[in-house]
């Protein structure tokens, strides 16, 4: 009989996530492949038998008897990197002003940029370590994490080169997007920040991020300059994100099929001929409403639609100033209850979904045998809790590569 390092036993539910390695859609959506009494096994950092009974020692147990045991969350779409607050933009925001009307009077993106080009870089390590420690405790246990608070090629660098120094000293794997385009400095016209992006800031951010990113909005980026800066991150081999048709629908979904990005975020206003580009190009569609939720509006992004239509669909924070949390579980919670997703498809788009949309499936996202040991225990006995009893944090353990890494016990 083998001797494993840590043994997870009799789950009251081990949600596997097993099933096909592509994003899922659909029905796929809704099979988390649940094994009642559960238990995992793992040595040197990955999963190496999940299953009942299983017959094997370990150097340690863990007895997850009545609780919930599945892969990390996912974080996809988070905003890190940044210095300051903005708590004082709510009475704003409460008194009707609108959040663009915000950034155009130079708040918002704005106000953050300023805070974080004056900020050191310890402050900047200190201030994103506590927001990782956060998204670890509510069991998040990799993210994407974009740059765009800089709008400089110094302070972008700066950004990008913290990622890479927060991903080495704390448990959270951070895969890094290049965001240059996240707003249009006052020193510049969106067309000469664009140059500036593509001839400056791009050839020397290239080999710090793995996706390049655009604000494709009214009033920020079109769909042609957009275009442009995707086309021109690909040729420094970075994949295509987007932020598309968050607040008018500027065709971002459609530029994001023609582009070929991996995935589309936001989308509350895409059209439906958008987002059939999207499927027949295999873009996957991000939801964040912890955004619509911050912003106190009531159209969220039709994610009911979406999946009937057959886009794969996964779930993201979008932590930022100004919808500031760090908690996929509540993200979960909004997907249920504000976008009518069932449990089980905001799990696979919280977890598995995730992880394609930051092309990490092949190694995380679902508890198979050869995976990477990221698993989480939940105080609740299956996963239909999770957006049923809402407001707390039901994660009591996290396991990370295959060590514990946070324990309420
Ligand atoms: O995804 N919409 C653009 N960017 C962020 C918000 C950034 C901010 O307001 O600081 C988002 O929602
Ligand atoms: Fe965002």
């Amino acid at each position: 009989m083998k001797t494993v390092d840590l043994l997870i036993k009799n789950a009251g539910e081990l949600v596997t996530l097993k099933g096909p390695n592509h994003p899922r859609k659909k029905q796929e959506m809704k099979n988390l492949s649940i094994i009642k009494d559960g238990s995992v096994a793992i040595s040197d950092g990955k999963i190496v038998e999940v299953g009942k009974n299983l017959s094997c020692k370990a150097d340690k147990i863990i007895d997850a008897s009545g609780k919930t045991v599945m892969p990390g969350f996912v974080d996809p779409h988070t905003h890190l990197v940044f210095a300051g607050s903005r708590e004082f933009e709510l009475e704003q925001k409460l008194s009707g002003v609108s959040y663009m009307d915000i950034l155009k009077k130079g708040g918002g993106i704005f106000y953050t940029v300023d805070k974080t080009r004056k900020a050191s870089e310890e402050q900047l390590i200190k201030e994103s370590m506590k927001r990782l420690d956060l998204m670890l405790l509510h069991g998040t246990t990799t993210c994407e994490a974009k740059s765009g608070y800089g709008l400089d090629t110094k302070t972008e660098l700066k950004i990008l080169k913290i990622h890479k120094m927060l991903s080495e000293r704390h448990p959270m794997d951070i895969v890094s997007t290049f965001l240059g385009a996240h707003a249009v400095p006052k020193e510049y016209t969106a067309d000469e920040y664009v140059d500036l992006i593509i001839h400056e800031m791009l050839p020397k951010v290239k080999d710090l991020a793995r996706f390049c990113d655009v604000f494709c909005e009214k009033g920020v980026f079109t769909k042609k300059q957009s275009e442009l800066v995707l086309e021109a991150g690909k040729q420094h081999n970075l994949l295509p994100k987007i932020h598309a048709d968050e607040i008018v629908d500027t065709s971002g979904a459609l530029l994001a099929a023609k582009v070929g990005a991996v995935s589309a975020d936001h989308l509350l206003m895409s059209s439906e001929q958008g987002l059939n580009a999207m499927i027949q190009k295999g873009v996957i569609g991000v939801l964040l409403p912890g955004t619509p939720f911050s912003l106190m509006m009531s159209q969220y992004a039709s994610a009911r639609n979406m999946i009937d239509l057959g886009l794969p669909v996964a779930l993201a924070t979008d932590l930022n100033p100004n919808c500031w949390t760090e908690n996929m579980q509540f993200v979960v919670q909004l997907a249920c209850l504000k976008m009518k997703m069932t449990p089980s498809e905001a799990i696979s788009a919280a977890t598995f979904n995730a992880a394609c949309a930051i092309r990490c499936n092949d190694t995380i996202g679902s508890l198979e045998p050869g995976k990477q040991a990221d698993v989480i225990i939940l105080d609740c006995p299956n996963h239909m809790f999770l957006p049923y009893h809402f407001g707390v944090n039901f994660v009591e353990t996290v396991i990370k590569s295959g060590k514990i890494v946070s324990t309420q016990q």
